[in-house]
């Protein structure tokens, strides 16, 4: 069933069709599309939207930056993805010069920034459309009046109540795919811009989630991941409360479903429920990633974490207690305001006692409208750098102790896809996420294996194939 805000883009898909055949008889060629992701999975997903609008209208997918619409669906958690997307697009500029068919468009987390927004006016006046997270439901509409009024389109909202997610999606694999369960973010730890991004927290009802799963799984998907800022917190503010542990529960019994994944947990909301349908699940992957952002319980205090060290130890162990083979991956930030050696030392010793299975470590980023940005007693590059570069050692020996100890085992592998390097090997996924490289030819993608573990290469494995699941 739609609503009526997806009937409404629908039909604007339908005049879309027709400026794209009509420039297309003009041009004697088909009109190209590109789109290119900055940012989480959340945005992934978003950008399989787009693509899917995009080629519903009638473009042609390219990857080359030379495309006829270009677009950018961007990420602002960390400066260095703001400068990245400044960067490309400023390549672009002589492109579009060249090409008058050119179209530029942003949209993503970045654009709803308002500094952003004057940057973009004052010195990137040849992007032709910029919306926001908000309003990308509405990318139909957005296109058709890039190509019918003269004037570029700034459309960015606030908030929304609107959920669209029957539009055309384009997947990436035809065998796994992402599902949005929830959308924001109300925790305001205090250098995330998210929840000033993103909006509020929104759940989508657990029945319009099933029955999207459903469909997916009748065009052969296997292997869903369930998308949310904070997915623990899913289902709180729905009329009918759904916990997420229910959800996955309701899940688990879709036909065709083999795995689920999830992203992300926030320590503090996870639920003894949870642990427990985890642990007694099939489906359930046996990854887990929970970010701790720091070790030391003074800045996860200045961090508004809710959780101290002591905290995410008990937390992170008991999981590990009752589900022995789970692999634990977590986010860790480096010089957040205040951060002496002594956290940095805490932090590592919250590494050694989780042993985390693997960890994305990043610098703190200064993110101007949080309250992080303000405080005064920013840490200085060459601190950072220097304790930087301990957690990396720290998570690097984590992680080869830690992957390495399925070496010899033989556990179920989905094949993923070719191997770029050498076309004799197949890439596949144990249910830890950890990759596996084996003998194997295009027709095995998206069907599962038995794979021995024989080689540990530091953060992934070679096997052999025992048999097919
Ligand atoms: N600086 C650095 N890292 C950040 N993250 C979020 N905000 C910032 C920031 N201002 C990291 C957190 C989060 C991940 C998605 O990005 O670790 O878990
Ligand atoms: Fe940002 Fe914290 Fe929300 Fe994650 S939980 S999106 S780090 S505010």
């Amino acid at each position: 069933m739609l609503n009526k805000e997806e009937e409404i883009q629908l039909s604007y898909i339908e005049k879309l069709k027709e400026i794209v055949k009509e420039k297309k008889n003009k041009l004697n060629r088909d009109l190209t599309c590109q789109v290119t992701t900055f940012g989480c999975q959340m945005n992934a997903r978003d950008s399989e939207k787009l693509l899917g609008i995009l080629k519903e209208a009638g473009f042609k997918e390219t990857d080359s930056d030379d495309a006829d619409f270009v677009i950018y669906n961007t990420c602002t958690v960390r400066d260095n993805a703001n400068q990245r997307v400044y960067g490309r697009l400023g390549a672009l500029k002589p492109k579009k010069a060249i090409n008058k068919e050119m179209r530029i468009a942003l949209c993503g987390c970045m654009t709803q920034e308002k500094s952003v927004i004057d940057k973009l006016k004052k010195s990137y006046n040849f992007v032709d459309l910029i919306f926001g997270t908000h309003n990308l439901y509405s990318f139909p509409e957005l296109l058709y009046r890039m190509y019918t009024e003269k004037e570029p389109i700034v459309e960015i909202w606030d908030k929304t109540d609107v959920i669209a997610e029957n539009l055309p999606v384009d997947r990436k694999y035809p065998f796994k795919s992402g599902i949005n369960i929830m959308f924001g973010c109300n925790n305001f730890c205090t250098y995330c811009i998210v929840p000033y991004v993103r909006g509020r927290e929104r759940s989508r009802e657990a029945s319009e989630i099933i029955a999207e799963i459903e469909r997916l799984s009748k065009e052969g998907v296997s292997e869903v991941m369930l998308l949310g800022q904070n997915v623990n917190s899913y289902g709180k503010n729905l009329k009918e409360p759904v916990s997420f542990a229910e959800l996955l529960r309701r899940v688990e019994k879709i036909e065709g479903i083999r795995r689920i994944r999830f992203m992300t947990s926030h320590p503090k909301d996870l639920s003894d429920e949870l642990i427990e349908v985890m642990k007694s699940s099939d489906k359930i992957c046996k990854h887990l990633h929970l970010p701790l952002q720091s070790g030391s319980s003074r800045i996860l205090k200045a961090m508004n974490r809710v959780y101290d060290k002591e905290k995410y130890l008990d937390l992170a162990l008991k999981i590990r207690r009752e589900i022995p083979d789970i692999s634990i991956t977590t986010d860790i930030i480096v010089g957040f305001p205040g951060e002496t050696a002594a956290d940095v030392d805490e932090t590592i010793d919250v590494i050694n006692k989780v042993n985390f299975d693997n960890a994305f470590t990043f610098i703190y980023s200064k993110r101007t409208g949080t309250p992080a940005a303000a405080m005064e007693n920013q840490v200085s590059e060459e601190e950072v750098k220097v304790n930087f570069d301990r957690v990396l050692l720290a998570v690097q020996e984590s992680a080869k102790k830690q992957l390495g100890r399925f070496k010899g085992q033989t556990v179920e592998v989905l094949c993923e896809g070719m191997n770029e390097q050498d076309d004799s090997f197949v890439d596949g996924r144990m249910s830890q996420n950890v990759i596996v490289h084996f003998k194997g030819d295009p027709s095995m993608i998206g069907r599962y294996f038995d794979v021995k573990l024989t080689d540990f290469h530091g953060f992934y494995y070679t096997g052999e194939i025992v048999s097919e699941r």
